[in-house]
């Protein structure tokens, strides 16, 4: 598709358990951050395994979820890349670039809690799965935790700059979107119609990954 200046229409790309998913992440990982500098340990622990439950979800959500939701649809190879930058690709969901960030993100939440599961803090807190590896393995996963910490600071940091860069600089909206789930495209586009994922599908989801997290604490 080729980028031009025609006329713009509303059309629908995010549906609901993407976007409550995105915002419910991006709330989560603050408070793992703060949690995780500032304690208390049970805090962290609960929002890390709710990350979890997120992530394991968006996983699933990536192959049944809506159009614009799966990874067939935003994971692209450099030549799509390529010409999405000479501006001779539009993208209706994530462009290619975004998707790139999407699985940085994504690999590096699920590197962290997966890490933070082994860790311990030396004083009163031992994570779930710590137990089954020796001390110096769970020290070594409590400083790779501490280290992904940076990463994720610079990821979160490059994403959120992306999005208001786009608004800005290119007066492209992402961010409203996200939220209501309504993209505005060239009228060209507007016979588009994205499949959008079943919410109840996306509960009984949730509900799995979230028992299969949580009940790590019971192991
Ligand atoms: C800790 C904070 C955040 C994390 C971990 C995060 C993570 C993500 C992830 C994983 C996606 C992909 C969504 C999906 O396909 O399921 C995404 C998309 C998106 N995020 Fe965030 N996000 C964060 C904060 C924010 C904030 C504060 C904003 C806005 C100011 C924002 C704006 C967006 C937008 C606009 C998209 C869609 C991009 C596109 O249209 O391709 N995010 N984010």
């Amino acid at each position: 598709m080729t980028q031009n200046a025609e006329r713009k229409v509303k059309v629908r790309v995010w549906d609901l358990p993407t976007r409550l998913f995105h915002w419910l992440l991006a709330v989560l990982v603050v408070v793992s951050f703060v949690s995780g500098q500032m304690g208390p340990m049970h805090l962290h622990q609960t929002s890390g395994l709710a990350v979890l439950s997120l992530l394991l979800f968006r996983l699933v959500w990536g192959f049944v979820g809506g159009t614009h939701a799966r990874f067939a649809d935003f994971v692209k190879g450099p030549g799509t890349a390529i010409d999405y930058l000479k501006g001779r690709f539009l993208a209706i969901g994530h462009n290619p670039l975004g998707g790139l960030m999407v699985l940085a993100l994504l690999a590096a939440l699920l590197a962290q809690v997966g890490l933070g599961l082994f860790a311990n803090d030396d004083i009163s807190y031992d994570a779930p799965l710590s137990k089954f590896i020796s001390k110096d393995a769970s020290d070594a996963a409590t400083g790779w935790h501490a280290l992904l910490v940076k990463g994720i600071l610079g990821l979160v940091a490059l994403h959120v700059g992306a999005a208001f860069f786009y608004l800005v600089a290119k007066k492209d909206n992402l961010i409203q979107p996200m939220i209501t789930g309504w993209k505005a495209l060239p009228a060209s586009l507007s016979a588009h119609s994205a499949k959008m994922g079943h919410p109840l599908l996306a509960a009984v989801l949730l509900a799995l990954t979230g028992a299969l997290s949580f009940g790590l604490l019971l192991l």
